[in-house]
């Protein structure tokens, strides 16, 4: 069979041009979406009364056999048909004879591909919220295993002031809870149908696409078929909300490889998600958040790809439009790679909670603590500071920490310092006197993560809803 749209040509077309145009060793990936799409506009056409039933009838039975044998590996897709969407139509024909034709009535390959587009992309973010969920859910775990757990908080990567290790933990949680909410919320626009735009007019069929979108559980239909066609915003969102899920895994892998290096010693991951090295028999690498953090560049590339495909494009369908996929399925799979591996590299990473111990007991991170002790007394806060700063200096020069010195040698600094310091200045009480909402304090933390389970059950009810 010669080409699907080659009435109006009279020489073959280049097979370079061919291979160039072709988008079939990709968009396969679309098949189910598109036989999905298919059936359900067919079952329209018959409603509509554009196709008889027996028609239908054969089409439906067709494309069910066509996806049948795409499953099983049996079609052989072809360049020269493009496309998806042209060589599932050419085995159509193929498999039931001239009717297969008839299933492109009132139909055009732009509004056709944009709707398998939709229905890709709606049943992976689903998917996606239910893996941020998960890895959500194993650093919850680790938070509660971790509520009595001291560590030094950072600036500038410098000890700053000791906090709960699960409040550390806690704040990827509400970094991921964002992601999945922006997922959920980009779920409105995907979930909106555009078959029934045609090329980019609509059609002179007098077809019923609300009745398509409810068959596909499409939300509603896109309000302007040149829009409709138009359209790749959703993906633009999917891959701004997927780069800003792999900027997250990427600043949390930071931090594993950190804390599992040597220097550190704060938490080791399990042996099932290291490697080792070739050479070096004692190496015990931390491969999986290295190539997340590696990878967050691709995602990042994919999005600034399909904006600048999109920038300037005159409506309607362009053919440069075509270049929204590989960065999609690309993104998808970087994505879907990595939030895979994490949930379990979480839950089964083991803290060392002496470690970390001794990371507060031997640093200057309670300071701010002495210091606010003064202004309790009376001290005006940048005295305080003054004061705290010429001490810090003295332990350093006498290599002592705050809590080693005497009440005599606090008293040379300041006369309102007295024994209650010393209370002041222990860990605990240092991370429990930050007892504001959002706070590190051991209450507050609680609170937090019970707030954030509670959230978790409304993403379940998300899930379910669109199971
Ligand atoms: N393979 C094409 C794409 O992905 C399908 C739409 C082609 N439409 C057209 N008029 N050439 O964009």
């Amino acid at each position: 069979m010669s080409k699907l749209w080659g009435g109006r040509f009279t020489k073959q077309t280049n097979h370079l041009v061919e291979e160039y145009t072709a988008s079939i060793n990709f968009d396969k990936a679309l098949a189910e979406e598109d036989i999905q799409g298919s059936l359900a506009h067919v079952t329209m056409l018959g409603k509509c009364g554009i196709l008889p039933a027996e028609d239908v009838e054969t089409i439906k039975e067709g494309l069910i056999t066509v996806l049948h044998k795409i499953r099983a590996g049996e079609v052989e897709f072809s360049v020269s048909d493009e496309d998806i969407h042209m060589n599932i139509e050419k085995n159509l024909i193929e498999t039931i004879g001239p009717v297969g034709g008839k299933l492109h009535t009132g139909r055009s390959r732009n509004d056709q591909v944009a709707t398998d587009m939709h229905l890709y992309l709606r049943e992976r973010v689903v998917g996606f919220v239910g893996m941020l969920h998960a890895l959500q859910e194993a650093l919850i775990g680790q938070a509660k295993d971790n509520l009595d757990t001291i560590v030094p908080g950072y600036t500038h990567l410098q000890r700053a002031q000791p906090i709960l290790f699960a409040h550390h933990l806690m704040a990827y949680v509400s970094m991921f809870q964002r992601d999945a909410e922006r997922l959920m919320d980009s779920y409105k626009r995907i979930n909106v149908l555009p078959l029934g735009a045609g090329a980019l007019a609509g059609t002179t069929f007098p077809i019923d696409r609300h009745f398509v979108a409810e068959q596909l559980g499409f939300d509603g239909v896109y309000e302007n078929s040149l829009d409709a066609v138009s359209d790749r915003d959703f993906i633009v969102e999917f891959l701004a909300a997927a780069s800003l899920i792999m900027t997250h895994l990427s600043r949390l892998s930071e931090e594993l490889v950190l804390w599992s290096s040597t220097e550190f010693g704060f938490v080791e991951l399990d042996d099932a998600f290291c490697t080792g090295s070739s050479i070096m028999p004692q190496k015990k690498n931390p491969d999986v958040p290295e190539l997340v953090r590696g990878k967050t560049g691709r995602v990042y590339g994919n999005l600034i790809g399909l904006l600048t495909v999109l920038k300037s494009l005159p409506l309607a369908y362009n053919k440069d439009m075509q270049e929204d996929k590989e960065g999609m399925f690309d993104t998808v799979a970087t994505l879907e790679g990595a939030l895979q591996l994490f949930a379990p590299m979480i839950a089964t990473m083991k803290v060392n909670k002496d470690r970390m111990r001794q990371a507060v007991n031997q640093d200057f991170s309670n300071a701010t603590d002495i210091a606010d002790f003064l202004v309790g007394e009376g001290l005006p806060f940048r005295q305080a500071h003054e004061v705290i700063g010429k001490t810090v200096l003295y332990c350093i020069q006498n290599g002592k920490y705050l809590l080693d010195l005497t009440i005599d040698e606090f008293k040379q600094f300041s006369p309102l310092f007295d024994d209650r310091i010393y209370a002041v200045l222990q860990p605990e009480a240092v991370v429990n006197a930050r007892n504001v909402y959002g706070g590190t304090a051991s209450n507050q933390v609680a609170e937090a993560i019970s707030r954030s389970e509670k959230l978790l059950g409304q993403t379940e009810q998300w899930i379910e809803n669109r199971g």
